[in-house]
């Protein structure tokens, strides 16, 4: 558990894992029951731990049952004592293509053969290149900078969003994840214990999921539920908001979609109240459409954000917009010029990766968007049909290639509402029982499942079967 007196901090692991209703904050450890089969893994973490606090270099890797993969290659991943799993969880997204993508793979070691480096002075053709691909296909990019992570993108878009309305408060999603730093470490799976009953119109308090961020800080931030246009209204009606950031659909709570109306709904608030309306596409980017969600749903924010499925698993992430926002970045004041810099930015190594990423996208008319639909079509359908065989109360929420599945009678439409209905324990009980048979679905409840280019009808029915199976003896 981890409370500080005056300031209570969720730990992030419970933040993305606990059962809300829980009054307590932490989770009991869970024994890994099959340590036979993950006796090298034991091992390769036994050795970290003493060098690495943990063990693991991101606090959300630190999962039970505690497994070392040593390969991933399309839809398979392999661990340190030769087990094989499908895998669903793509590590949190990115790998959309699929583990070592062979096209993407070689324009990686094509620009390292040709001489390629980390020149770090000047521009480089190929930040051009992946500028003016994403220029052309993204609706609401105009003009983008490059970062390395989704985390510096968001962080970049809201000091953009502070310097050009000369505003500080921005307003935040109760089950949004959008980084790691000061302004967005807060609510995301918060125990409803703690975040209290759904308030609309109002606001929630700032719920840090990480210790040493400043109060002050804090009261800059306004947590709001998703869906609720009400209380994004009456947060601007009392603060002087510089920025709203969100993502299209909460990815981190699984899929929670936006209700009809809602996106726009932002959008003539931000037009109306005068803040930035930041997309976080970091997960839906690219995953969903080349255009970004914000295209399927016909909606222009200011601010837009991509990473993970940009580069199908190599660090690189984009910060585009509308020009007259974006040249704030080289504004002939210095005194409005917003810094931006980054020694690794556009590193050639992740910025040929997303070229080539995009262009596999591109290819054949959309033949990847083709396959992963008729996938996640596949997935949903079987698994509703599992459900209604035995006669469990689950739902599938799917966008795409992105699933998952809520153990209650309607799909959630924020936080509150998955908190209140969503069975976690089953989730996570039924999580780690298709580990064991072979199938990777990130061990924590309520987290998103991503299937791959490089998933195949097999795959998708192997997994179908397994999960049948094990419905049916978790439910005698
Ligand atoms: C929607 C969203 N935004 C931002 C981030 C942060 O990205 P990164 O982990 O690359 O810093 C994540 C990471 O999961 C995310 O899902």
């Amino acid at each position: 558990m981890t409370t500080q007196n005056s300031n209570k901090v969720v730990d992030a692991q419970v933040a993305f894992a606990s059962p809300p209703t829980s009054d307590e904050f932490c989770r009991e450890a869970v024994v890994d029951t099959d340590a036979s089969a993950h006796a090298k893994s034991a091992e390769i973490f036994s050795h970290n731990r003493r060098f690495i606090p943990g063990g693991v270099v991101s606090v959300n890797r630190a999962v039970q049952p505690e497994i070392v993969f040593v390969k991933g290659q399309g839809a398979h991943i392999w661990d340190a004592d030769g087990n094989q799993y499908i895998d669903y969880h793509a590590a949190f997204a990115p790998h959309f293509l699929g583990h070592n993508d062979p096209y993407v793979t070689d324009a990686v070691i094509s620009v390292l053969r040709n001489g390629a480096s980390l020149y770090g002075s000047g521009t480089t053709k190929l930040e051009g290149q992946l500028a003016e691909l994403i220029c052309r296909h993204v609706p609401a990019v105009e003009s983008v900078q490059f970062l390395n992570t989704g985390s510096e993108a968001t962080s970049q878009a809201i000091r953009l969003a502070r310097g050009v309305t000369g505003r500080d408060h921005i307003i935040v999603m109760q089950g949004g994840y959008n980084g790691w730093h000061d302004d967005v470490s807060c609510n995301l799976m918060t125990p409803l214990v703690v975040i209290g009953p759904r308030v609309s119109p109002g606001e929630y308090p700032y719920i840090p999921i990480s210790a040493g961020i400043p109060r002050k800080h804090q009261e800059l931030v306004h947590p709001v539920n998703f869906n609720d246009l009400e209380s994004v209204e009456y947060v601007c009606q009392k603060y002087s908001i510089a920025a709203l950031i969100t993502e299209p659909i909460l990815q981190n709570i699984g899929i929670v979609k936006p209700e009809a109306g809602y996106l726009e709904g932002l959008r003539q608030l931000a037009d109306r109240c005068g803040f930035i309306l930041i997309l976080d596409e970091v997960k839906t980017g690219f995953r969903h459409g080349i255009g970004g969600y914000a295209k399927i749903a016909g909606v222009t924010p200011d601010l837009v954000v991509f990473g993970k499925a940009m580069a199908n698993g190599y660090p690189i992430a984009a910060l585009g917009g509308k020009k007259e926002l974006m040249d704030w970045f080289v504004h002939p004041d210095p005194s409005k010029r917003v810094l931006l810099a980054g020694t690794y930015n556009a590193h050639p190594v992740p910025t040929a990766a997303a070229i080539a990423t995009i262009e596999r996208l591109l290819m054949n008319g959309g033949e990847v968007y083709r396959h992963v639909e008729s996938l996640g079509q596949k997935m949903q359908e079987g698994l509703e049909k599992i459900f209604l065989t035995l006669g469990i109360e689950a739902v599938v929420a799917r966008q795409g290639s992105a699933f998952c599945i809520y153990f209650m009678d309607h799909c959630p439409k924020d936080w509150h509402d998955l908190a209140g209905h969503h069975d976690f324990g089953f989730d996570e009980e039924l999580r780690r029982k298709l580990i064991k048979l072979g199938t990777y679905f990130f061990p924590v409840a309520a987290k998103q499942c991503s299937i791959s280019f490089a998933h195949t009808t097999e795959d998708i029915e192997a997994t179908l079967e397994q999960i049948q199976n094990q419905l049916s003896e978790m439910l005698r």
